[in-house]
């Protein structure tokens, strides 16, 4: 009996944390990430970020999994407006599918990557990366970010860091066509959109959660006055 109420247990407990686990496995040691300050229900940030995403992201990655009928209803954008676009890629690692990132890494890793660029003239792509170190991906963001480059304390032989973020190691050389707040909020819509390919239904069920919240709360006054109404005349006796 104890058992069986312990495999229980265990099960309720993986199921509850395991996201937990995963997203702890993914983020670089000793990087804290930051936090992505996204709004699921804006969906002019959203709109935004799948523009920006058109331009400067389709022509490595692909989104195989976003849900064309539903990004027309709820934004106006159509598969015409964002095409698979990959060209052959020259560097050896192919750039992944992005459709179910935010899934995979978590919205606070994919923000902290795209900000943590830097140059590195000993890579071929001529930039390096504090949260996937030698990434293959090139510094896409920096003609608006800027050129950054690794702070002085960092050791010549490698980078070793333990609970810092990714701007308490990086210094901006020089300012891209967008100021950092525009850049921040760039990448907020960026990974916004990531977010919602992944999930586009995240917002109607949220809204449908409540619903049946609600009517959970309303049946049980309903039950139990049911209830009390059935026991009042065996208690009596
Ligand atoms: C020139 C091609 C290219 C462009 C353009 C590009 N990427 Fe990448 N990206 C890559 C490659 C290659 C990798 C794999 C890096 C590695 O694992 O070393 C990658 C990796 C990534 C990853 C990490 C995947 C993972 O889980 O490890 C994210 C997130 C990402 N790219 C987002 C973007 C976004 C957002 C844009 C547009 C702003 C973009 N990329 C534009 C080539 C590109």
């Amino acid at each position: 009996m104890m058992r069986r109420y312990r495999n229980i247990l265990l099960i309720v407990f993986l199921v509850l944390f395991s996201s937990e686990l995963f997203a702890a496995e993914s983020a670089h040691p000793g990087l804290v990430l930051a936090k992505a300050p996204i709004d699921r229900s804006d969906m002019e940030s959203i709109k935004r970020g799948a523009t920006f995403f058109a331009t400067n992201c389709m022509s490595c990655h692909t989104l195989i999994y976003l849900r064309y009928n539903k990004l027309a209803q709820d934004a106006g954008i159509t598969y015409e407006k964002m095409p698979i676009n990959v060209k052959t890629w020259p560097y050896g690692i192919t750039p992944p599918d992005l459709s179910l990132e935010t899934e995979v890494r978590g919205v606070d890793w994919i923000y902290t990557y795209l900000h943590s660029f830097y140059q590195d003239p000993s890579r071929p792509t001529g930039a390096n990366n504090l949260l996937v170190p030698n990434s293959a991906m090139p510094a896409i963001l920096a003609p608006y970010q800027g050129a950054q480059v690794l702070a002085q304390q960092v050791s010549p032989h490698g980078v070793f860091f333990d609970n810092v973020e990714w701007y308490d190691l990086l210094t901006l050389q020089k300012q891209g066509s967008m100021t950092p707040e525009e850049f921040d909020a760039s990448v907020t819509d960026l990974v916004n959109f990531l977010a919602y390919a992944a999930e586009p239904y995240h917002n109607d069920q949220t809204r449908l959660g409540w619903w049946v919240l609600g009517f959970l709360v309303i049946m049980f006054v309903l039950m139990y006055l049911l209830k009390q109404e059935y026991w009042k005349d065996i208690k009596k006796k």
